[in-house]
């Protein structure tokens, strides 16, 4: 999708020489990662911290050397992308299964960037199923008590069984009404026994970039 190129590449712009930075996952920053290997060819340096398995394969593959935490004090900036993303930037993430990663490494950074085409868009968070990372053990009990918060839940499957995380963790997908107030519920199904971490990111994003009706490059801040 033309889109997601356009806003991927564009946050390269963001990352300056000698930075240690962020690698979100999905088909978002899949651009910004290919356009940073590019860049690296091209004379720049940088580290980076991969969100997960697929996104160090990719590093790997465009010849950015990555780190680990072990390494480094800090990440200079972090660009993923996002399922949605409401008026305050707070943000629905985990489509792809890399949340709680993710949640780390967006907050191990003094800048986190959000990549999202027009689609991701929302006035409210909620259409899209909330993603929630739970530990395999007592998942039954850890689904009821998420669905008597108000949600219909599904346990996400892959290949004749439960999805597994590259945690060893499954991710319950859970449909909220409009979600009004995502800061309180980020912080209750938090409080669950058998959850991890789930996908609302709130307060976290400090730009957004995306396309305006004109399809112009905006960056919301
Ligand atoms: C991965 O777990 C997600 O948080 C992604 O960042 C999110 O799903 C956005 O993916 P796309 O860029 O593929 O739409």
């Amino acid at each position: 999708m033309i889109e997601k190129k356009i806003v991927g590449e564009k946050a390269v712009e963001f990352i300056k020489d000698g930075m240690t930075v962020g690698l979100g996952t999905g088909s978002t920053v899949y651009y910004t990662i290919m356009k940073l290997g590019q860049l690296m060819k091209e004379g720049l340096s940088i580290k980076g911290v991969p969100t997960s398995i697929q996104t160090e394969q990719l590093a790997n593959e465009c010849g950015i050397p990555l780190v680990t935490f072990k390494e480094i004090n800090h990440i200079d900036v972090t660009i993923d992308g996002a399922d949605e993303v409401d008026p305050q930037l707070s943000l629905i993430k985990g489509g792809g299964g890399a949340l709680l990663r993710e949640k780390i490494i967006a907050r191990a950074a003094k800048s986190f960037i959000v990549v999202a085409d027009p689609a991701k868009m929302v006035d409210y968070l909620g259409a899209f199923p909330l993603p929630i990372e739970v530990v395999p053990f007592g998942v039954e009990m850890t689904n009821k008590q998420i669905r008597l918060l108000g949600a219909e839940t599904k346990i996400r499957s892959a290949n004749n069984g439960p999805y597994k995380s590259d945690n060893g963790n499954y991710i319950i997908d859970a449909k909220f009404p409009n979600i009004l107030d995502p800061v309180t519920l980020e912080q209750k199904l938090n409080m669950i026994p058998g959850v991890v971490e789930n996908g609302l990111f709130n307060q976290m994003a400090d730009a957004v970039i995306t396309l305006n009706a004109d399809k112009q490059i905006v960056v919301k801040n």
